[in-house]
């Protein structure tokens, strides 16, 4: 028997009305009785069931006194964390008022550097700085030279010795870096920034033969830097004059923020950057877009310089123009205050 015919059987039984097979259904009239008897024969369970009036729209019906109280506590939570946030802010800028800070607070890195990068890891991955920085760094290619290298957080992004490839124009292009130079004034930053690189590539050998690039790392003010051929840290020799005075790639991470006169270096490093191909690549952080938040960094900027050796309140792109470099291209993000530039030394056309 098949189930529907089962299903027959047993509403026959409890003599209950069943249409044939094919037979319509007959429409209820309006005002007819609301409990079918089918369901109340059938179903013992729902005979004492009544229609229930519509439940009542009122918001005070529709949340509960506990998710008021919740939502109540919330709010007095963040009233009071924003209150004192607010205090520790105006006390903050009223200390940093008094505060006599010199322009150059480069020297602080030298007492930070072990604390560095526990600093600001946590920000830098809200930022999704990484990303930032890799993308960045994939452009640097030949000849490199990066300045104010810190702890090398840009090391594992390099792609160290050269390759053949195609660009997305279709033509055939060299990638890669055959030689990298770090510089750092901190020599603290810098041997933080060493050990970092033979953690990375602890089968590097010294002069780069088993990495296919050269590395080197020195303490060196990038307002003076100029290229220098490789010495054998080996054995000590002295270094090999440099097969050109230039570079093909400049890098600067988060650099312009600490150094005295920014201007003056970005325009040293126009007289050592490749004039035809070459690029500086630049990925700093300054002023926002928004007078709100520009204020904020103006007021704290003192304290803030002070303790970590950087000026944050900086206009980026009028240090950039003054410079004379040619902007290639600039980004900005995080409300205006990240900005990443690729610039050129002015007036020499590209491919030449
Ligand atoms: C905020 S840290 C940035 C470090 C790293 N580039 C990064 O992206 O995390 C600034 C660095 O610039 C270095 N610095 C400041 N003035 C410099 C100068 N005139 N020449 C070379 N390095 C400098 C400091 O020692 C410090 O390591």
């Amino acid at each position: 028997m098949s189930a529907s015919r089962v299903g027959r059987a047993s509403l026959a039984k409890a003599k209950v009305p069943v249409p044939r097979a094919g037979s319509r259904i007959p429409a209820k009239k309006p005002g007819s009785q609301s409990q079918p008897a089918l369901l109340k024969r059938t179903n013992p369970h729902l005979v004492n069931l009544k229609t229930e009036p519509p439940a009542s729209t009122s918001a005070s019906s529709r949340v509960s006194p506990k998710s008021l109280a919740f939502f109540g506590v919330g709010v007095l939570l963040v009233g009071i964390y924003s209150g004192s946030l607010y205090a520790t802010y105006k006390q903050e800028v009223k200390e940093a008022r008094t505060l006599q800070v010199p322009d150059d607070v480069s020297d602080r890195y030298n007492d930070t550097a072990t604390v560095y990068d526990s600093e600001v890891d946590m920000s830098e991955r809200l930022m999704r700085m990484g990303k930032r920085r890799k993308e960045l760094i994939k452009l640097a290619h030949g000849d490199v030279l990066e300045i104010s290298c810190g702890t090398g957080r840009n090391m594992e992004y390099y792609e160290f010795g050269q390759r053949r490839g195609i660009d997305e124009k279709g033509r055939a292009k060299i990638y890669g870096c055959r030689t990298v130079t770090f510089i750092d004034l901190s020599p603290q930053m810098v041997d933080i920034a060493r050990q970092k690189f033979e953690q990375l590539y602890p089968n590097y050998e010294k002069n780069g033969r088993s990495l296919a690039a050269a590395v080197l790392f020195r303490v060196e003010d990038a307002k003076d830097v100029q290229p220098v051929g490789l010495s054998s840290e080996k054995n000590g020799t002295a270094p090999i004059p440099p097969s050109r005075p230039y570079f093909d790639t400049i890098v600067q991470t988060m650099g312009i923020c600490s150094m005295p006169d920014p201007i003056a270096t970005l325009r040293h490093l126009g007289t050592i950057t490749e004039p035809q191909n070459g690029r500086i690549l630049l990925l700093e952080h300054g002023r926002s877009y928004y007078d709100w938040l520009n204020r904020i960094l103006d007021n704290l900027a003192p304290a803030h310089a002070d303790k970590h050796g950087c000026w944050w309140n900086r206009d980026i792109g009028e240090i950039v123009r003054q410079s004379g470099l040619e902007v290639v291209e600039e980004k900005r993000w995080h409300l205006g205050t990240t900005w990443r530039y690729v610039l050129r030394v002015k007036g020499e056309a590209e491919g030449k």
